[in-house]
C-alpha cells in the first residue's frame, strides 16, 4: 500500500527517501528536486521560440540563491523588487542587466539604490514615474499598466483591475507622457501582471493583447524606443494532484501566445524583448515539504493530526485557505485505514491548519509527511512566529543525492538583531 502516490510517480527523492532525509537534516525540511527545476524553466522557456523571447522568474516565489543559479544556468532573467531581492539576484550570478526592478511604492532610498546599480526600474504610479525622473532625469525607465482583466485564486493576489493597487490605468496614458516629457525620461519597456494563478489561458492572452494595443497607441517615436514589453506571471500549476486536476495546457498557451508576439513583433518591426514573468510555474512543483507528525487527538467531533508544520512554515492554507496534498511515509506497518482529520501545526493559535477535514490515512505519531507543491511563496514567506526556527532546505541534485543548501535556523539566529542584550 503506498500513500505516496505523486512523489512515487516522479521519484521526488532521488537516490534517498524521507526517512533518510529526515535523518540527516531533520524537520521541518523543504526539499527541491533540481530535475523538475529545470524541466519547468524549459517548458517557459519553450513558450516561444522568438528570438527576443524570454522568461523573466519573480523572485518573491522563492529567493535562494542556490536555486537562482540553477535558473540562471538555465536561461532565465529574473525580476527584483526590493534591495533585498535585488541582493540575491547579483549574488547568484545575475548581471544588472539581466535584472528587472518591478517595484511598488519605492522609498527615495530604495530607488536610488534600484538607479545605483544600473536598473532599468518599473513604476506603477504616475507619482513614482515623478520620483523616478527627479532621481533620474534623462534616463530610462519601464512603467507598469494595469490592463484591467484581474485573475487569481483569492482576492489578496489579483493585481489587476480598478480594485487594486498596482499599475497605472491605460487612461491616464497623457499623463505618463507628459511627466516622460518633463524629464527627458526614455520609455524603455512596460509591464503588467494581472494576478498569481490562472489555469485557463483566455484571460492572460486577453490581458496580453490588451498590453499590445496600448503599445500600438504609443506615439511611434516612443514606441520605438520599447526594448522590453513584459506581461506579467500568473501560470498556475494543479494542487488538487490527487484528485486528477489538469495542468495548465502550455502547448496551447505558447502557440497562442506566439502567434500574438510574432504578429506584433513583424507589424511594427520590433527588436526588442518580451519577458513573461512566472514565479510559482518555476517552483511550486519542484518542492516538497517534509514534516513529521507529533500529536494526534480526538476530540469527540474531531480527529487532529498534530505536526511540526505550524504556519510559520508554510503560510499559504491560513493566509489563503490554500489546498496542498498530503503524502504519508508511515514509521511501521499497521493498517491505515482511510480517516477524515484536521492537520494542524505546532502554533498557538486554532488558525493554525494546514488541512481542514481532509480524508487521509489514519496517521500515527512519528509519520512522516510531504505536503507537496511547496516551492513557491513558501520558504518565501515564512517566519519565525513563535520563535520558531525557520526549517532547512536541501536540493536533491540530478544525481539523486541530496545537498543542504539553507540550513536550519539555529536558536542564536533569533538573537542575531538584538540590541543591547549583551
Ligand atoms: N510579477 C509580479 C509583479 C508579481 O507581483 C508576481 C506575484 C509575479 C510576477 C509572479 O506571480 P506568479 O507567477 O508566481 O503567480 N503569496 C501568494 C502569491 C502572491 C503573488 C504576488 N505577486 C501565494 O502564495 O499564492
Amino acid at each position: 500500500m503506498t500513500f505516496s502516490p505523486y512523489t512515487d510517480s516522479v521519484h521526488f527523492f532521488g537516490s534517498t527517501n524521507p526517512q533518510a532525509l529526515a535523518q540527516a537534516f531533520g524537520t521541518p525540511v523543504y526539499v527541491y528536486n533540481e530535475k523538475i527545476l529545470r524541466k519547468n524553466c524549459r517548458t517557459l522557456r519553450a513558450l516561444s521560440s522568438l528570438p527576443g523571447f524570454g522568461v523573466n522568474y519573480s523572485v518573491k516565489a522563492n529567493a535562494n540563491p542556490r536555486l537562482l543559479r540553477i535558473l540562471h544556468d538555465e536561461g532565465l532573467v529574473v525580476d527584483a523588487m526590493s534591495p533585498g531581492e535585488l541582493h540575491l539576484d547579483l549574488l547568484a550570478g545575475f548581471a544588472t542587466e539581466e535584472i528587472l526592478y518591478i517595484s511598488n511604492n519605492n522609498s527615495v532610498t530604495e530607488m536610488a539604490n534600484a538607479l545605483a546599480h544600473g536598473l532599468l526600474i518599473s513604476v506603477d504610479s504616475l507619482s513614482q514615474l515623478e520620483q523616478c525622473g527627479r532621481l533620474n532625469p534623462g534616463g530610462r525607465v519601464m512603467v507598469r499598466f494595469n490592463p484591467g482583466i484581474g485573475a487569481g485564486h483569492s482576492e489578496k493576489v489579483i493585481t489587476a483591475g480598478k480594485a487594486t493597487k498596482f499599475g497605472i490605468i491605460p487612461e491616464k496614458l497623457d499623463d505618463v507622457l507628459a511627466i516622460l516629457k518633463k524629464y527627458h525620461m526614455t520609455l524603455a519597456g512596460i509591464n503588467q501582471h494581472i494576478g498569481s494563478l490562472f489555469m485557463q489561458p483566455d484571460g492572460y492572452l486577453s490581458a496580453v493583447s490588451v498590453l499590445l494595443d496600448l503599445a500600438d497607441r504609443l506615439p511611434a517615436d516612443i514606441r520605438k524606443q520599447l526594448t522590453v514589453i513584459d506581461f506579467g506571471g500568473g501560470f498556475g500549476i494543479p494542487y488538487h494532484k490527487h484528485a486528477g486536476e489538469a495542468p495548465l495546457d502550455m502547448a496551447a498557451l505558447g502557440h497562442a501566445l506566439h502567434e500574438k508576439l510574432s504578429q506584433w513583433a513583424t507589424q511594427h518591426k520590433y527588436q526588442g524583448r518580451f519577458l513573461v514573468e512566472p514565479g510559482r510555474y518555476v517552483m511550486a512543483e519542484a518542492c516538497v515539504l517534509v514534516g513529521q507528525v507529533t500529536a494526534i487527538k480526538d476530540n469527540g467531533e474531531k480527529h487532529f493530526t498534530g505536526t511540526d508544520l505550524g504556519f510559520n512554515v508554510l503560510m499559504r492554507p491560513v493566509l489563503y485557505d490554500s489546498y496542498h496534498e498530503i503524502e504519508l511515509y508511515p514509521a511501521d506497518d499497521r493498517p491505515r485505514p482511510m480517516l477524515t482529520q484536521t492537520v494542524t501545526g505546532n502554533i498557538c493559535e486554532s488558525g493554525d491548519i494546514l488541512a481542514k477535514e481532509r480524508d487521509l490515512p489514519t496517521m500515527y505519531e512519528g509519520d512522516l509527511i510531504a505536503v507537496l507543491d511547496a516551492g513557491a511563496y513558501g520558504y518565501s514567506m515564512a517566519s519565525t512566529y513563535n520563535q520558531r526556527q525557520r526549517p532547512c532546505e536541501v536540493l536533491i541534485m540530478e544525481d539523486g543525492s541530496a545537498r543542504l543548501i539553507r540550513r536550519r535556523e539555529s536558536l542564536d539566529d533569533l538573537t542575531r538583531t538584538v540590541e543591547g542584550l549583551f
